[in-house]
């Protein structure tokens, strides 16, 4: 039976696997097809890939909480994926009704479905973009009329920077967006690790191989300097589940099963 419906935008290709639909069902979301579930199921079969991704949606939260406490008030989410529980315009809105959203991704079921649930939220939009391509992002109409530029700006590249080949250099492309944010801004960053279970990881990345979103997981050492000229706050770079946990109990007894690293860190 083909999957069709109008959550569906046409030109999908509903056939070869995309990250935000894995990911959206690794969730317990309803946005995805017969390829994201075999993938993602063969993703649980080599790394406790559900509670990967729960762990890493708590550490966004947690991230965003902790920049509306430092005073942010806009947020440029790049990777931000298919809407779930806890979208950042929610958690932001609802500390500050003045808060401004800008979500970017380029896969199209994200998009479809974020432009759906912004069309009555005059703070939140969303962009189809790649976010390799910083500058274009920042000279978009609607991050411009959203977002400040002169202020302090709250960039979250949650769950995303594994996305980015070290042939597209990670580390200068997030050195692009630090030159244009003001003083005070932050970012929030979390990524696949080697690390913990290297075999495991090894089996993913062949896993998203056959997807439209190859994998590069990489050492604590490698996503520390995707931090360069920012100054960490704490506790540095650390298991997601590490990452300030509000509860003793939501660290649970094994954090680097996560396998992803998170930080949150400050432009001077
Ligand atoms: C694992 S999801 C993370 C979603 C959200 N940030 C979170 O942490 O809950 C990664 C998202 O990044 C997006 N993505 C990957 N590479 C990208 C790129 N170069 N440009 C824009 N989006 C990208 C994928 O489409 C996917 O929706």
């Amino acid at each position: 039976m083909t999957e069709s419906s109008s959550w569906v935008p046409e030109g999908v290709n509903t056939e070869l696997p995309s990250a935000a639909r894995v990911y959206d069902y690794l969730l317990g979301g309803g946005h995805n097809f017969p390829g994201d579930r075999a993938l993602a199921e063969e993703l649980v079969r080599l790394l406790p890939a559900r509670d990967m991704s729960r762990l890493n949606r708590a550490f966004l939260r947690r991230a965003v909480l902790h920049l509306l406490d430092a005073g942010i008030t806009q947020f440029l989410d790049l990777g931000s994926g298919i809407p779930t529980v806890g979208n950042v315009h929610e958690i932001a809105l609802a500390a500050d009704p003045t808060a401004r959203v800008v979500y970017v991704d380029y896969e199209p079921v994200a998009v479809a479905h974020s432009e759906m649930l912004l069309r009555e939220v005059p703070n939140a939009d969303v962009l189809r973009a790649d976010m390799r391509e910083p500058e274009k992002i920042l000279r978009a109409p609607r991050v411009r009329e959203l977002i400040d530029l002169s202020a302090p700006l709250g960039l979250l590249m949650v769950g995303v920077a594994q996305f980015i080949p070290d042939d597209d250099d990670p580390w200068a492309l997030v050195a692009r967006y630090r030159d244009a944010l003001a003083p005070g801004s932050h970012l929030a960053l979390s990524a696949f690790t080697w690390d913990n279970a290297p075999e495991g990881m090894a089996g993913a990345v062949e896993v998203f191989r056959h997807s439209q979103d190859p994998i590069f997981p990489r050492t604590h050492q490698e996503i520390l300097r995707l931090f360069d000229g920012f100054e960490l706050v704490e506790p540095g770079l650390v298991y997601t589940p590490l990452w300030r946990p509000e509860r003793a109990e939501d660290v649970g007894d094994n954090a680097a099963r996560s396998n992803l690293y998170a930080g949150v860190a400050r432009k001077t």
